[in-house]
């Protein structure tokens, strides 16, 4: 089903740690809060599975859906909300969770959609962080893997829908060499 994979980057226990490292860092920064975790529709739907099956503490759970890449032809990305939250937010603790922070232009679309709705705070979490591809300045709170300028996918990430229930992380062989467009 999977043939067509390069090289396997992360298998599941690289996952599994990096996920528990997170967990374990939201479980001591919200002692005693009931945030609102945020994911991001498609692709951090495993991971925030995983994530929130690890932690200890009180939350409520919310989507939202942005566009994807194909949209993102002009100097803002193009991003727009697809499908928004329907929690209160206000004067809540917001955490966002991201499969991948890529350009940085669809989770700072999002924070600050979600800014307009009067959180009382907002951290971003996000599994793989590709730094190296940064246009707009956006800093995780909590950050799984760093990876470089790769092409990944497994574990939620696509490449046109493929792949999203790969339990690992590879390169797939068609877009070894160049990173998403
Ligand atoms: C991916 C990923 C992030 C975004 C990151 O989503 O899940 O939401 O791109 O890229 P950026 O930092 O350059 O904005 P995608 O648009 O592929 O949609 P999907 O989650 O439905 O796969």
């Amino acid at each position: 089903m999977y043939e067509d994979i390069e090289q396997i980057l992360f298998d599941e226990r690289d996952i599994c740690r990096a996920t528990e490292e997170i967990a374990s860092r939201i479980n001591s920064d919200y002692v005693g809060c009931c945030p609102v975790i945020i994911g991001v529709l498609k692709g951090s739907f495993i991971f925030l599975a995983d994530l929130v099956r690890k932690l200890n503490i009180d939350f409520k759970i919310d989507f939202i859906r942005a566009s994807s890449y194909g949209e993102k032809t002009d100097s803002t990305g193009n991003v727009k909300i697809i499908s928004d939250i329907t929690t209160d937010i206000m004067d809540r603790d917001v955490i966002i969770v991201e499969d991948i922070l890529d350009t940085g232009y669809t989770l700072s679309y999002i924070t600050e959609h979600l800014r307009r709705s009067s959180p009382k705070s907002i951290r971003i979490c996000t599994l793989f962080d590709k730094p190296c591809r940064r246009i707009v300045e956006i800093n995780p709170d909590y950050t799984g893997i760093v990876i470089d300028d790769l092409f990944i996918v497994g574990y939620g990430l696509d490449y046109n829908e493929k792949y999203r229930g790969m339990p690992n992380i590879g390169i797939p062989k068609m877009r070894s060499k160049k990173t998403k467009e």
